[in-house]
């Protein structure tokens, strides 16, 4: 049984997401988590994930091992015991702690493959809730929002704790991610914004509250078919993200990058301080902007269309 999952980018409203603001993303299918699950001849449940350098038997691995707890914890919401022969197949082009979702991406296709393994096909309501539970595990308090774009692969109008939306687009437009190389310590950077908050509300509240003007904004510019807004709404936003302190100088010289070879508007794009940023552009100017941001030291890029 096979199945897979895509990996998903912030397009405004990170960090602000985790108070209760909204945040917009949407699924990036350029790369994806795959997860092949067959009957094996040897005895246990063994996981090939070569990406990450593991091989190993299920019942070798750490209690918190996330792609364990994956595998338990499914078998605990199926009130199944683990069948006594399982080989487990993961593979990834999503790179790992860039924030595009790559853990996530795993946790939704592994889920998802083991359950119709099983012949047990969950519904996306379920994968998400499982997901979201092994995110917590590893990345602290977070809001949900990459496992939800991931397992419904379709842009989402995100509020913590709130059903899901998703959210038409009016007319296709395109963006180009650009990753730093760095890894992106989101935990770190939600913990450090956490205790900024904590010393200072009023003044964190407000640059969420800022945040959360843009991302409506965003949702309507979309949706009636006015991309061409979303660029001075990104820059905007990219401001306000320096001022939570979780940019880098390394995301600031892409964003800068991409807006001197010709991008409407650019900014960081999930935890920060390392990971990506994404740049609006006209689709013939995409390849340039690519150009430019290589040459600005980004390690990859992705062009992708949103539509
Ligand atoms: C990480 O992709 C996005 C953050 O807003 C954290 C979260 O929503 O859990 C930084």
């Amino acid at each position: 049984m096979k199945a897979s999952a895509p990996g998903k980018i912030i397009l405004f409203g990170e960090h602000a997401v985790v108070y209760n603001r909204p945040a917009l993303a949407v699924p990036v299918a350029q790369v994806h988590a795959d997860v092949e699950v067959v009957t094996s001849p040897r005895q246990g449940i063994w996981i090939n994930a070569p990406g990450i350098d593991l091989h190993a038997d299920l019942a070798a691995l750490p209690a918190d091992h996330p792609i364990g707890s994956v595998i338990h914890g499914l078998f605990h919401l199926l009130k199944l015991s683990p069948p006594p022969s399982l080989e487990i197949n993961i593979s990834s082009t999503i790179p790992v702690a860039s924030g595009l979702g790559s853990g996530a991406a795993v946790s939704v296709a592994l889920a998802r493959a083991l359950a119709l393994y099983l012949q047990r096909p969950m519904s996306d309501e379920q994968l998400n809730a499982l997901a979201y539970e092994i995110e917590k595990l590893h990345h602290g308090t977070p809001s949900g929002i990459d496992n939800t774009v991931i397992t419904y692969a379709r842009p989402v109008f995100f509020i913590k704790g709130r059903p899901i939306e998703t959210f038409k687009v009016g007319m296709p437009f395109t963006i180009v991610i650009g990753d730093t190389g760095i890894p992106a310590p989101t935990k770190e950077s939600v913990g450090d914004v956490r205790r900024l908050w904590t010393e200072d509300k009023d003044k964190f509240e407000k640059i969420f509250d800022d945040i959360k003007q843009i991302s409506l904004s965003a949702r309507r510019a979309i949706q009636d078919g006015v991309p061409g807004q979303l660029g001075s709404l990104m820059d905007q936003n990219h401001e306000l993200l320096q001022r939570l302190t979780v940019s880098s100088p390394e995301l600031d010289n892409l964003v800068v990058a991409a807006r001197n070879a010709g991008a409407s508007g650019a900014k960081m794009s999930g935890g920060g301080r390392g990971g990506n940023m994404i740049a609006l552009v006209e689709k013939e100017k995409a390849e340039t902007v690519a150009q430019a941001l290589i040459s600005a030291r980004a390690v990859r890029t992705i062009v992708t269309d949103i539509v």
